[in-house]
């Protein structure tokens, strides 16, 4: 079963900017600036050729990360439509693929300003679960993208808004973190509901996917269980210092990452009936 059948097959395709149609424009702006307005002053003088190359590319790889959040979001509407879901999850739904249509553009554009090129998205990378029964990728999806995804960005956005020096840095952190945790919030809200109407293999079925989700997000947070180790007694800190393009060293991601582990995912999943910490003492498997 696929849900997707491209026109032509492309590896990658670049994100468009603008339809250049005024009406669409207009339409757009309202629904991305309400009470969200960005002021995009920026002066690329106050900053090294090595300091923006690098904040060129960790705000491309989030504008990567956004647009896929933007499909990932479509679909879960769409899906949680066909299942017949109450309809105030529907609706508390639509905001996540507005909000992260934003959070795409903020974090495309921010890269562009500061000489970024092309942001080239994988069509593979923008649908999850498709082999999934519907109600299991309902679920899957809000356990992978809101649980996992957002519950660990809000706190790596807050940081980001707190090292920032540069205003516009700051401003789109701060925006983002604010939408997101709304995200985090819908699926643990949503993950609770799916939960109360699984019988007991599909209960299984989630645990079970718990060790790859804990294996794959810390490996995108730059952590591994070697990192880990050398992080479990350090305190997690971080100063505003030298100027900041709203950036974090890997160890920093990593850092937070296991931070928001242990003190929220933990938590969240054994209030829930799971058991995290199975899940994470297998979450590489040793055969
Ligand atoms: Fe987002
Ligand atoms: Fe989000």
């Amino acid at each position: 079963m696929s849900f997707y059948v491209p026109d032509e097959h492309v590896d990658t395709f670049p994100i468009v900017y603008s339809a250049k149609q005024p009406t669409l424009t207009q339409f757009h702006r309202a629904l991305m600036d309400k009470g969200r307005g960005v002021d995009w002053s920026f002066t690329p003088e106050q900053y090294t050729n090595q300091q923006l190359a690098i904040a060129q590319s960790q705000w491309a790889q989030r504008a990567i990360a956004e647009y896929q959040s933007t499909a990932q979001f479509s679909q879960l509407l769409y899906r949680l439509t066909l299942l017949g879901a109450p309809l105030d999850m529907i609706g508390a739904a639509t905001r996540l693929v507005t909000d992260e249509c934003r959070h795409a553009e903020l974090c495309a554009n921010f890269s562009k300003i500061m000489g970024g090129g092309d942001i080239d998205i994988a069509p593979e990378t923008l649908s999850l679960y498709n082999e999934a029964p519907l109600m299991m990728a309902c679920a899957k999806s809000i356990l992978t993208a809101c649980c996992f995804g957002e519950t660990l960005s809000v706190p790596v956005l807050r940081v980001l808004a707190e090292v920032s020096t540069d205003p516009l840095a700051k401003r789109i952190s701060t925006v983002i973190a604010g939408d997101e945790e709304y995200h985090s919030r819908f699926g643990w809200e949503a993950l609770t509901y799916f939960l109360q109407q699984m019988n007991a293999t599909q209960k299984d079925d989630v645990q079970m996917l718990l060790p790859t989700l804990f294996r794959s997000f810390e490996r995108s947070c730059h952590g591994s269980p070697e990192i880990f180790e050398q992080l479990v007694d350090t305190a997690l800190t971080f100063e505003e210092g030298a100027s900041n393009l709203g950036t974090l060293p890997s160890e920093g991601y990593a850092a937070i990452f296991y931070a928001t582990v242990e003190d929220t995912l933990f938590p969240r999943f054994q209030a829930l009936g799971l058991d995290p910490e199975e899940a994470w003492r297998t979450r590489y498997p040793t055969s």
